[in-house]
C-alpha cells in the first residue's frame, strides 16, 4: 500500500486500520478473522494540516464536512457529497472556486485541516485585551495522609507545577485526609478553610450551599468583573465568590505556597493495626462539585494526588483494618472483593457528573500498597485524564511525569479540552463503539450498529481531556442488509470522516477533520489483495485492547484460548500450505510478524494479570488504550536494542540467546527502560577501563545506550523507569521476565491432536510455532 509508507505510517491524518482494503459484505468481513477497525490519533501535530480561518461547508442532507473526496463540479458550483452523494451548491463566497483556485479543503493532501470556530462562550469575551480565550482552571487534590518524607516531595511537586502555569490559568486547592478541606485563595490576610466530614456521600448542590456558592446568594447577576481573571463570569454565580476558590496562578502563587509550608500530615490518631482514614471518594465529589460552578465545558481538571487507599465514606476500597489486604485479582475472580463493585459505582457517578460538565479528572497515585487505581479508572478514562503510578513520589516516574504536564513549548503534552469526536462513514459502515479515553454520547444515527464494543451506541463521544497522543480505537461492523440498489453500491471506495473539536492549550476552540478512504475488494474473488493490505502491527494493537476488554467486562473469559482459536483460524485462512503438512505451512510477509505479536501478547502484562495487582492491571490497560500503535506495540512486545564492539547497535531477538558477556542490551517494553551490562562489560566498567584514554571505544560503547534511552524517556509520557543493571544482578530480572525463554524444553508432542488450546503459558517461541504451524494445516 502506498499510504502505508515506510517512516511514518500514521500519515497526516494520524488513522492506521487493521485492514486497509475491505471486504465488501458482514459475512466475508467475519471470515477475516481479525475485526475491521481503524485507529487514530486525533490531534497528533503534523506540520502539514493547515488551519483554514473560516466555517467548514457542511453537506445538507448528511452534515458531513466538505472534503478532497468530495466531486466538484466548477461550472455549476456544486459539490457531491462523498458520504450521501447529495448535490450541494457552494454558498456565495466560494463563487471564486475553480480547478486553479481551491480552497484548503479540497487541496487533495489536505485530508486533514483545522478550522478555527468562533468562541460562542459570552463569559470569554468579555475583556477585549483577552481575545476570546478561555482560561484553564486546575484543581489540586491533595491527600494529606502520608508520611512526611512522601508529603514533602509533593508539596515542591506542586509549587514547581503553579510556577509553570501561564499566568492566567486558574488555581484552586483542597486537602484531604480523614475529612475534606477546600481552601480560600483569596487575597485575605488569613486563609479561609472549609471543611466537609469523610464519612458520607454528599449531593452537588449541598456542597455549592456550604461553600457559598448555592443558588442562593449565587444566581444574582453578578457585578463587577475583575480585569485580568478572564474565562468566568456570565456562567450564572457570583463572580467574586467563586474567586476566592480559584484564582489566577500569578495571583494565588504567594498565598499557595505558604499555605503548603504550613500544611501538615493528617493529624488524626491512627493506631498500629489500621489503616489511616482517608476519604479520596468525598474529596474528589467535593472537587467536581467547586468545578460544578464554573460554566459546563470550561477547561478544568482535577489534579488528584493519592498516597494510600480510600478507607473512610464513598469509594472505599478496602476496611481500616490492616489484617484485611486490598482486593487482589484472586479476590476480584472469586468475588470475595466486598468493597469493589460499590465504589466501581460511585466512581462511575464522579465520571457521570465529570463529563457532563466537562472535566478531567487526573489521578497520580503512589504507595507501597494500592490506592484503588482499578475502581477509579472509569472516571479517569471516561474523561480523558492522564494517569500515572509510581513507587514514590520522590521518583522521576512520578517527578518528571508530573513536571511534563505543566511544561510549555515543545516537551508540553499539549492538553486541550471539552473535545467532542462525530463520526461520519459511508452507508455501507456501521460503528460498535470506542475503546479508549472517551464517553458516548449516544446519540444515535443510522451508521450505529447493534452489537456494542466499548464506548458505543453512538455517532459521538464527548473527550473532556486530550492532548497529542491521545489514541482511539474505532471498531467497524458493515451493513447486512443488501445493499446493490442503494445510491454508490458500484462505488469502489469507502470514505470515513472524523470531527474532533476541542479547545486548544492556548484557548482557541478548533475542528479538526480527517476524511480517509478505503478501496472495497471483492473478497469472493480474490483475497490476495485483502492481504496487501493487512496492518500486522495494528491488528495486534487492535487484539490486544479488545482482549483486554473482554477481561474486564465478559464473565469467566479465557483470553489465552480465544486468541489461540483466532490465531488458528488467521493462519488456516490466509497461511500457505497442503492439507495435514505442517512443514508445508508459510506466511505472506503482511502476516508474518503476527504470531510473534500473539505469542507476546499471551506473555504480556495484559493476559498475565495475576502477576501484578489489580491497580497495575488497570493502570497498564488504560495506557494501552490511550497511546498510539508504536507505543502500544511496544508494551506488547518491547523492542531490544544490542551494543557491541564490532557492531553498530542492532535490534536482537527477544530471547535469552540475546544475551552476551560482551553485550550491553537495552530493553524498552515502555513502561521501564533497561540498560543490562553483559558479564565482561560489567567487569571492564568496575575496573574502570572507561575512564583510560586507550579505551576510548569501551567508553563510547558504555555510554551509547545511555544516550539512546534519553532519547525514549524524553519523549514519554509517563516517563518510564529506567534501570541499569548487570548480568546475574538483581535488577537483571527486570530484562529475563520479557524475553523468550528459547530452547527451555520441548513439550512439542504432549498436545492432544485436535485441541484448540495451543501452549501452555511458557513455552518457547519456536514450540509455540511449531504447534500453530500443526493445527492451522489441520483438515
Ligand atoms: C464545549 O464543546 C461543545 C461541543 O463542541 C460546544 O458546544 C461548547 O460551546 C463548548 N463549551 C465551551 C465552554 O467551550
Ligand atoms: C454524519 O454525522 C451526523 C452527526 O453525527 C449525523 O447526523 C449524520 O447522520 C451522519 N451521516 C452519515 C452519512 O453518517
Ligand atoms: C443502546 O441503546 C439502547 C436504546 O436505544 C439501549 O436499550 C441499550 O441498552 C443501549 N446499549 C448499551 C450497551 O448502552
Ligand atoms: C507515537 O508517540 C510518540 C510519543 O510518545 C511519538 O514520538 C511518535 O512519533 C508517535 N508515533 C507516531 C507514528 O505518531
Ligand atoms: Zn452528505
Amino acid at each position: 500500500m502506498s499510504e502505508m509508507a515506510n517512516t511514518d505510517p500514521e500519515g497526516i491524518d494520524g488513522v492506521r486500520m487493521t485492514w486497509n482494503l475491505w471486504p465488501r459484505t458482514k459475512v466475508e468481513a467475519s471470515k477475516c478473522v481479525i475485526p475491521l477497525a481503524a485507529t487514530i490519533s486525533l490531534l497528533r501535530p503534523h506540520p502539514d494540516i493547515p488551519t483554514l480561518p473560516y466555517a467548514p461547508l457542511r453537506c445538507k442532507t448528511c452534515s458531513s464536512i466538505l472534503n478532497p473526496f468530495s466531486r466538484v463540479d466548477f461550472t455549476a458550483k456544486i459539490w457531491i457529497c462523498p458520504f450521501c452523494f447529495q448535490r450541494n451548491h457552494f454558498p456565495p463566497h466560494y463563487s471564486q472556486i475553480s480547478e486553479t483556485n481551491l480552497p484548503g479543503e479540497l487541496y487533495p493532501h489536505y485530508t486533514t485541516v483545522q478550522y478555527t470556530l468562533p468562541n460562542q462562550n459570552p463569559g470569554a469575551n468579555y475583556d477585549q485585551h483577552v481575545q476570546s480565550v478561555q482560561s484553564p482552571v486546575f484543581l489540586f487534590v491533595l491527600d494529606t495522609c502520608m508520611i512526611e518524607e512522601e508529603l514533602e516531595f509533593l508539596k515542591s511537586e506542586i509549587r514547581r507545577a503553579v510556577g509553570l502555569l501561564p499566568d492566567n490559568a486558574l488555581v484552586g486547592f483542597v486537602s484531604f485526609g480523614t475529612q475534606v478541606q477546600v481552601h480560600e485563595l483569596g487575597f485575605s490576610e488569613m486563609s479561609k478553610v472549609y471543611v466537609f466530614r469523610g464519612n458520607k456521600e454528599i449531593g452537588k448542590d449541598q456542597i455549592l450551599e456550604q461553600l457559598g456558592l448555592g443558588s442562593g446568594g449565587a444566581r444574582r447577576p453578578s457585578a463587577g468583573f475583575q480585569k485580568g481573571i478572564p474565562g468566568q463570569g456570565g456562567g450564572g454565580f457570583g463572580f467574586s465568590s467563586f474567586t476566592r476558590f480559584l484564582l489566577p496562578a500569578s495571583d494565588c502563587e504567594y498565598t499557595l505556597n505558604s499555605l503548603l509550608d504550613e500544611l501538615q500530615t493528617d493529624q488524626w490518631p491512627v493506631s498500629p493495626r489500621t489503616r489511616p482514614a482517608r476519604c479520596t471518594g468525598v474529596a474528589l465529589s467535593v472537587a467536581a462539585g467547586l468545578l460544578g460552578a464554573c460554566n459546563p465545558g470550561t477547561g478544568a481538571r482535577i489534579i488528584a494526588l493519592v498516597g494510600g487507599p480510600c478507607t473512610e465514606g464513598p469509594g472505599t476500597i478496602v476496611s481500616k483494618d490492616l489484617s484485611e489486604p486490598v482486593r487482589s485479582h484472586k479476590d476480584l475472580d472469586k468475588e470475595a472483593a466486598p468493597f469493589f463493585k460499590k465504589a466501581v459505582k460511585f466512581y462511575e457517578g464522579l465520571a457521570k457528573q465529570l463529563v457532563s460538565q466537562g472535566h478531567v479528572l487526573d489521578l497520580f497515585a503512589s504507595a507501597l500498597d494500592q490506592v484503588g487505581v482499578a475502581e477509579m479508572k472509569v472516571a479517569v478514562e471516561k474523561t480523558g485524564g492522564l494517569v500515572v503510578l509510581s513507587e514514590s513520589f520522590g521518583h522521576s516516574v512520578f517527578k518528571d511525569s508530573f513536571k511534563r504536564v505543566f511544561e510549555d513549548g515543545e516537551q508540553s503534552l499539549g492538553l486541550c479540552f471539552n473535545g467532542t469526536l462525530e463520526i461520519n462513514c459511508s452507508k455501507e459502515i456501521k460503528i460498535q463503539g470506542i475503546i479508549g479515553p472517551c464517553t458516548s454520547l449516544e446519540k444515535k444515527g443510522p451508521s450505529v450498529a447493534d452489537t456494542v464494543i466499548g464506548e458505543g451506541n453512538t455517532t459521538a463521544w464527548k473527550l473532556c481531556g486530550l492532548d497529542k497522543s491521545t489514541c482511539l480505537t474505532v471498531m467497524f461492523d458493515l451493513s447486512s442488509s443488501d445493499r446493490s440498489n442503494t445510491p454508490g453500491a458500484a462505488n469502489p471506495q469507502l470514505y470515513l470522516q472524523f470531527l474532533t473539536s476541542y479547545q486548544s492549550p492556548e484557548g482557541q476552540l478548533l475542528l479538526r477533520v480527517t476524511t480517509v478512504t478505503r478501496r472495497w475488494v471483492d473478497v469472493s474473488i480474490s483475497s490476495e489483495e485483502l492481504v496487501q493490505g493487512f496492518d500486522q502491527e495494528t491488528a495486534a494493537v487492535v487484539m490486544a485492547r479488545l482482549t483486554s476488554l473482554k477481561m474486564e467486562t465478559e464473565e469467566a473469559f479465557d483470553a489465552t484460548r480465544w486468541l489461540d482459536r483466532l490465531l488458528i483460524r488467521l493462519c488456516s485462512k490466509f497461511g500457505d500450505y497442503r492439507k495435514d503438512d505442517p512443514s508445508s505451512f508459510t506466511l505472506n510477509p503482511s502476516f508474518s510478524l503476527f504470531p510473534q505479536f500473539m505469542f507476546n501478547l499471551r506473555r504480556s502484562q495484559f493476559l498475565q494479570v495475576f502477576n501484578n495487582s489489580p491497580d497495575e492491571t488497570a493502570y497498564f490497560r488504560m495506557l494501552l488504550n490511550r497511546e498510539n500503535i508504536s507505543n502500544a506495540a511496544v508494551m506488547i512486545q518491547p523492542s531490544l536494542i544490542s551494543y557491541s564492539f564490532n557492531s553498530v547497535p542492532a535490534p536482537a531477538l527477544l530471547d535469552v540467546s540475546s544475551i552476551a558477556a560482551d553485550r550491553i542490551l537495552l530493553l524498552d517494553s515502555y513502561f521501564s527502560v533497561v540498560i543490562f551490562h553483559g558479564m565482561t562489560i560489567a567487569q571492564w566498567r568496575n575496573l574502570g577501563y572507561h575512564h583510560q584514554p586507550e579505551h576510548q571505544a569501551f567508553a563510547q560503547l558504555l555510554q551509547a545506550p545511555h544516550d539512546d534511552a534519553t532519547i525514549i524517556i524524553r519523549d514519554r509520557f509517563p516517563v518510564p523507569r529506567l534501570v541499569v543493571c548487570d548480568q546475574h544482578g538483581s535488577q537483571a530480572r527486570f530484562l529475563l521476565a520479557k524475553l523468550n525463554p528459547s530452547a527451555t524444553y520441548n513439550n512439542a508432542h504432549e498436545m492432544a491432536a485436535g485441541s484448540d488450546v495451543i501452549f501452555t503459558d511458557d513455552v518457547s517461541l519456536q514450540v509455540f510455532f511449531e504447534h500453530l504451524q500443526r493445527l492451522a494445516v489441520q483438515s
